[in-house]
């Protein structure tokens, strides 16, 4: 998987993910990142690419044209349109589901904005999808592309070191993940719940499907209507005073 960033702070989106999970699947070549400074594509003395609103307000406004040869310059180099996503509020809400859809494609291109935002005119041009992070606002576009970047990495084949560990998480399912122990067995007085000692395995799977079907009606009963519970399941959560 290719990605690419169209930022003015290239060496942030380079510092936050040339390390840990995802800077080993660049080292590894299962991913790669190619961050590019809109401002490079400035045709100006000053490097400048802002300028103030038309009808006045507030900041500035990123101007079309570097973002567009920026972008132009990527699609030269891989030799057609490419998916282009703007981070926006007011975009639709980046969800599971929708980093699988966006780790099908071979390459992605990110648009980060600044200021009080980017040139209507080039939106219309080059982006195919406008997405939100959730509903609260950022400086800029770097911190949600670093996000998306992250999430849609871990589901490209090899990038986790377990094949299985994509699978058995919060979301698959609409339920939450099960919690999770390690050593020592008793922890400050806590014990780790004996099933998960037994060596019986179909018990423990039981018991920690039980787990995620209970803290998903705690934490998250929204997610819960789209949810396949058993008939079982919902007498449980009814016993636990859930309406289902
Ligand atoms: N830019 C500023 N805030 C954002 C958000 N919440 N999601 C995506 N891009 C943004």
């Amino acid at each position: 998987m290719k990605f690419h960033v169209l930022t003015l702070f290239p060496e942030m989106i380079e510092q936050g993910l040339n390390t840990s999970i995802t800077g080993r699947a660049i080292a590894k070549g299962l991913i790669s990142l190619n961050a590019v400074n809109i401002r490079d594509f400035a045709n100006n003395k000053h490097s400048k690419v802002d300028d103030y609103p038309y009808g006045g307000g507030a900041g500035m406004v990123m101007q079309a044209e570097p973002v567009y040869q920026a972008h132009q310059s990527l699609e030269a180099q891989a030799g057609k349109k490419l998916r282009t996503i703007y981070l926006t509020p007011q975009g639709q809400t980046f969800h599971q589901e929708m980093a699988k859809e966006f780790a099908k494609e071979e390459e992605l291109v990110f648009l980060c904005g600044h200021y009080e935002g980017i040139d209507e005119r080039v939106l219309e041009e080059i982006v195919t999808d406008y997405v939100s992070i959730g509903d609260y606002v950022l400086t800029g576009g770097e911190l949600p592309a670093m996000v998306m970047i992250d999430t849609i990495s871990r589901l490209v084949e090899g990038v986790l070191n377990n094949g299985d560990s994509a699978e058995y998480e919060s979301f698959q399912d609409h339920l939450l993940e099960y919690p999770q122990y390690s050593r020592p067995e008793e922890w400050r007085g806590k014990k780790v719940p004996s099933v998960l000692m037994s060596g019986h395995h179909a018990n423990v799977e039981k018991w920690r499907r039980e787990q995620s079907v209970l803290r998903t009606a705690k934490w998250r009963p929204d997610l819960l209507e789209k949810a396949q519970l058993t008939e079982k399941e919902k007498v449980l959560l009814k016993g636990e005073g859930y309406d289902v």
